[in-house]
């Protein structure tokens, strides 16, 4: 049995007058330490995934096993980077990143809380609020807190998007150390992003979603994981990835059009 277990799994949002169909058929497997990538076009339901697994989206059909049970975020010591940050705006970002590790039981490390900061280059913010600060910055605190959570399960929802590309490679290079460190290497990683560069940089396999509703349209085994160098064989498979999207996105605009 893997870390994480899916077996067709189908979201669709019901409102009041209609349903979205989110994801179909979707089955994936995850093993426990991996870093899995899940990318596709926008609206093919990769946040919609990321919310089944964080236990935030219970109403779904098919199986979803984390360890064996049902997505529990205590259970399972979730911790989820969303796209909107979810920072509370009455506590400073240390009093943010403090509460999110004492939710979780977890003992405050302070060489890890100043290590963090200052690898996302957020060391002079501890004391602001987050409406002092820029999106950048607010994106970086909510990393901050996600790491010092220490989670089992880290899910990323496009957690360096909006940085800057020095920023950006130095966070993702913060986390994948993290991930790899030997204290954490057991840590199971699920994260979305657009950018193929940092998916091959981050990721064991990238998954690409593609339709409305998403269906798992390839995977793609990743071993140049943590690698810096830029060698043909890298930039091969990333322009084959990228072309793999857009390949899905075409068809998918192909099957609308017919
Ligand atoms: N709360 C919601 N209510 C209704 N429809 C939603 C909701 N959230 C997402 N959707 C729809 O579900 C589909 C997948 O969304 P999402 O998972 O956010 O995609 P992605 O993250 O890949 O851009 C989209 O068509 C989106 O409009
Ligand atoms: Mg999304």
């Amino acid at each position: 049995m893997s870390f994480i277990d899916i077996h067709d799994l189908s979201v669709t949002y019901k409102g009041k007058n209609r349903t979205s169909p989110a994801l179909a058929g979707i089955s994936l497997s995850i093993e426990r330490g991996e870093t899995c990538i899940v990318t596709g076009p926008s609206g093919c339901g990769k946040s919609t995934l990321l919310k089944v697994l964080a236990d935030i989206l219970q109403d779904y059909r098919g199986e979803v096993l984390i360890d064996g049970t049902a997505p529990d975020a205590h259970r399972h010591n979730t911790a989820l980077i969303q796209q909107s940050y979810g920072l509370l705006p009455w506590k400073t970002v240390k009093q943010n990143i403090a509460l999110g590790a004492s939710i979780k039981d977890i003992g405050w490390d302070n060489a890890l809380y100043e290590r963090t900061m200052s690898a996302l280059a957020i060391a002079d913010i501890g004391h602001k609020y987050p409406g002092e600060l820029s999106g950048g910055q607010r994106q970086r605190a909510a990393i901050a807190r996600a790491v010092m959570q220490k989670p089992c399960m880290l899910l990323m929802d496009e957690p360096f998007s909006a940085l800057d590309a020095m920023t950006s490679a130095n966070s993702r290079k913060l986390i994948y150390h993290m991930l790899k460190d030997r204290q954490t290497n057991d840590m199971t990683t699920v994260m979305v992003t657009h950018n193929i560069d940092e998916a091959v940089y981050m990721g064991n396999r990238i998954v690409v979603l593609a339709g409305s509703p998403g269906r798992l349209f390839r995977t793609f085994s990743n071993s140049f994981a943590g690698c810096d160098d830029d060698s043909p064989e890298r930039r091969e498979l990333i322009s084959h990835i990228t072309a793999t999207i857009k390949h899905s996105a075409d068809e998918e605009t192909l099957q609308t059009a017919l």
